[in-house]
């Protein structure tokens, strides 16, 4: 029989320069240093040794080494015989240890999350831990035995071909054995067959989404007890230009969110309590979709996803940057990918690569996604290839074309331009390629739930922005059901280490909810409330923002309920009919309990009128989050720079102007904003937009308010 034994307890750490010391996994060793912003985190080799006895074994037997995620390479030996080198942090490897036991053994793992120029990801918006962060097992298994080391398999793969009509489905299941025969059962039905079997049922139980994600369960069992099974789900997918994604022959547009794995102060080293959680947050915004950005995340978090109906992208970690020297590995993290997640009923498609082309194409490049695309049809021919591709790629570019549908990163309206240009992006692209199936795979403002504004603007990292931002993208969103799947970036605030910004060092806060878990910001509940049919609530927005400077204030209500009522102090002030997003205006005189109620629901927030702007809610200024070319009197018959780039690059002096400006943002930006000088499509996009708001967007640290002073009056001396 197969035995599993738990190997995730006593092991001893030794990391350069620091004592040996004990630990249990799962283990980062950047569990702090990887989200503290600016310094870097530390990154190279440590070793986790452990000792323990011989297993049991009859004649014959195998002793294996399951490791189930070691960040980034790992060499693993035992009683001193190197066994096994692995490369990718994400996936399940094995490892045969049977010839190598002792009575006594000792285990050394050295795992290395270096810099280099082969191993995936080495350039991107998140910290790169390093450590044994999941579960080690060690698995003997009988002569006779499934296969346990290619590519850290299940041993048994299912694949389900359900009829047009929806009735009759027939179940494929082969088995990687080195046995005669195995007993393959379903439903009670036992085939005898030497690998493969094939079950035809009627009538079967559909896998329907968040409604009614039925599983089935198959088991293959060999003549020597040894036994391997998995679940499945029945369910027919569709991705179609015009009705986007198709499940089980109805248009069912997928709306969602991004998940990064980690959790503050315990990295990605979390247990089954920590997905369970996330998947709970997830739920309760009534996701039925959730990209697992940017890498493979652990089995549990895909078991989760096919038990609760949320369809999955899957993906690899080939992001930002392509290295020459990386194909080899962007292909086994593919393979080991879709071999360890191929029966998962909740992944809809595999995503070949994230803006990869942002520092630029090449043919290597090109060939690289060539390969990868060829090498999941191959794995598997149910489910299409997909990208997540940045707003500056050229949309004609032969990149687009290789996978089988795309999705765009869009932050217009965030790091550049105006919210309006996604609805305009995604509009133009549609009408441009009527026949591809199009996706909007990251949109995202950054909030810190401290900073508040009675004025939000983009770049302002208020909480109140963040509302103003995805009250925004949502109604952009169910304005065009064609896209097959939108993703919020991200439902989690997330460690990148390089970060130091909107007052949280090393922290990405373009989350729902914070980075541990404990505050859903407001615009949570603004997709709760668009998203969530089960739970009826009400939700006020500003509850952290208590003190206000203005005579009468804006209040929000977010709820799935409708009309909903306003009372001020116990009086009643307001009834408002709608959807999702109710705003009351309320004057300001003092202490007030604002209530907002809708059927059986109500919530409540206290405020107070104050004199002055508490500078507490404003990220590095002092002040409401105005600039002073707000209010400022311009000359309207000379140029300034409330003009567009389009209009200002026209006239030779204010282009001269201008440019020596770019010139300078471009230096202090680097790389994005290089690639932006020499993209075409980048330019047509930023010349609709004024100076003002590129200025804003780069922000004070790039130009700072007494550059903008000079440059806005020497635009003002050219007449138009
Ligand atoms: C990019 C990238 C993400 C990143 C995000 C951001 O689109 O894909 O990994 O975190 O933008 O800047 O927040």
């Amino acid at each position: 029989m197969r035995k599993i034994t738990d190997f995730t307890g006593s092991w001893l750490f030794s990391k350069p320069g620091e004592p040996q010391k004990s630990v249990n996994l799962p283990h980062t060793w950047n569990a702090s240093d990887g989200q503290d912003g600016g310094n870097d985190y530390w990154r190279g080799t440590a070793t986790y040794t452990k000792v323990f006895h011989r297993p049991e074994l009859e004649p014959d037997s195998r002793a294996v080494l399951e490791f189930l995620g070691a960040a980034m390479t790992a060499d693993v030996t035992v009683n001193g015989v190197h066994l096994a080198h692995h490369e990718g942090g994400y996936s399940t490897f094995r490892v045969d240890i049977t010839d190598a036991l002792r009575d006594e053994n000792t285990l050394c793992v050295a795992v290395d999350n270096s810099e280099n120029d082969r191993v995936y990801p080495q350039k991107a918006d998140f910290t790169f831990y390093g450590g044994l962060y999941r579960g080690v097992n060690l698995i003997t298994v009988p002569a006779e035995h499934f296969e346990l080391l290619r590519d850290g398999t299940p041993g048994i793969f299912v694949t389900t071909e359900l009829s047009d009509d929806l009735k009759t489905a027939v179940v494929k299941v082969e088995t990687q054995h080195n046995g005669d025969e195995v007993d393959i059962t379903l439903n009670c039905v036992t085939i005898t067959v030497k690998s493969h079997a094939e079950f035809t049922l009627e009538n079967p139980h559909l896998w329907n989404g968040v409604d009614d994600p039925y599983l089935y369960t198959v088991t293959a069992r060999l003549a020597s007890g040894d036994e391997v099974s998995t679940r499945f789900g029945i369910r027919k997918i569709g991705f179609d230009p015009n009705l986007g994604f198709i499940l089980n022959k109805r248009p069912y547009p997928l709306r969602g969110v991004s998940r990064h794995q980690d959790r503050e102060g315990l990295g990605n080293a979390i247990t089954v309590r920590e997905h369970r959680e996330d998947m709970e947050l997830i739920r309760e915004i009534g996701a039925n979709t959730v990209r697992l950005a940017h890498y493979q995340h652990a089995q549990e978090f895909y078991d989760l996803c096919d038990e609760y109906g949320l369809c999955v992208w899957a993906e690899i970690p080939y992001i930002t940057q392509h290295m020459d020297a990386g194909r080899e590995n962007t292909l086994s993290q593919m393979r080991e990918l879709i071999t360890q997640c191929y029966n998962h009923p909740s992944i809809v498609c595999w995503g070949l690569s994230n803006e990869i082309a942002v520092h630029g194409m090449s043919e290597d490049l090109t060939e690289n996604h060539r390969l990868l695309n060829d090498l999941c049809h191959k794995l598997d021919s149910t489910r299409p290839t997909t990208m997540a591709h940045a707003f500056m790629l050229d949309k004609d570019s032969p990149l687009i074309d290789i996978a089988d549908i795309g999705s765009w990163n869009l932050y217009f309206g965030w790091y550049l331009g105006e919210l309006s240009q996604n609805d305009s992006f995604l509009d133009e692209y549609h009408a441009a390629h009527p026949d591809r199936v199009i996706g909007f795979s990251e949109y995202g403002a950054d909030a810190n739930p401290r900073f508040q504004s009675p004025k939000p603007e983009s770049g302002d990292y208020t909480e109140s922005y963040q509302c103003v931002y995805h009250e925004h993208l949502l109604k952009c969103i169910e304005e065009r059901p064609w896209l097959w799947a939108t993703h919020v970036w991200n439902m989690f605030d997330f460690a990148a280490d390089g970060r130091d910004e909107g007052g949280k060092a090393g922290q990405n806060q373009k989350g729902l909810v914070t980075f541990d878990r404990k505050l859903k910001k407001d615009a949570f509940y603004l997709y709760k409330a668009a998203w969530n049919k089960h739970e009826p609530f009400v939700h006020i927005c500003g509850s952290r923002y208590a003190d206000r400077a203005e005579a009468v204030t804006e209040v929000k209500v977010y709820s799935n309920l409708t009309p909903v009522t306003l009372f001020v102090d116990g009086k009643e002030l307001d009834t408002k009919d709608g959807k999702t997003v109710f705003t009351f205006k309320v004057p300001l005189t003092g202490e007030h309990s604002i209530e907002a109620k809708a059927g059986e629901c109500a919530d409540r927030i206290t405020v107070r009128k104050v004199s002055e702007f508490n500078p507490d809610y404003s990220f590095s200024r002092k002040g409401p989050v105005a600039n002073w070319f707000d209010e400022a009197d311009f000359d309207s018959s000379c140029y300034s720079i409330r003009d567009t780039m389009g209009t200002l690059m026209q006239n030779p002096s204010t282009a001269a102007i201008v440019g020596a400006l770019m010139a300078k943002a471009t230096a202090s930006r680097g790389e994005v904003a290089k690639s932006a000088s020499g993209n075409a499509n980048l330019q047509k996009m930023m010349a609709g937009m004024s100076l003002q708001a590129l200025i804003r967007q780069a922000g004070e640290n790039v130009v700072p308010p007494e550059a903008v002073r000079q440059l806005n009056a020497a635009l003002q001396k050219v007449k138009k």
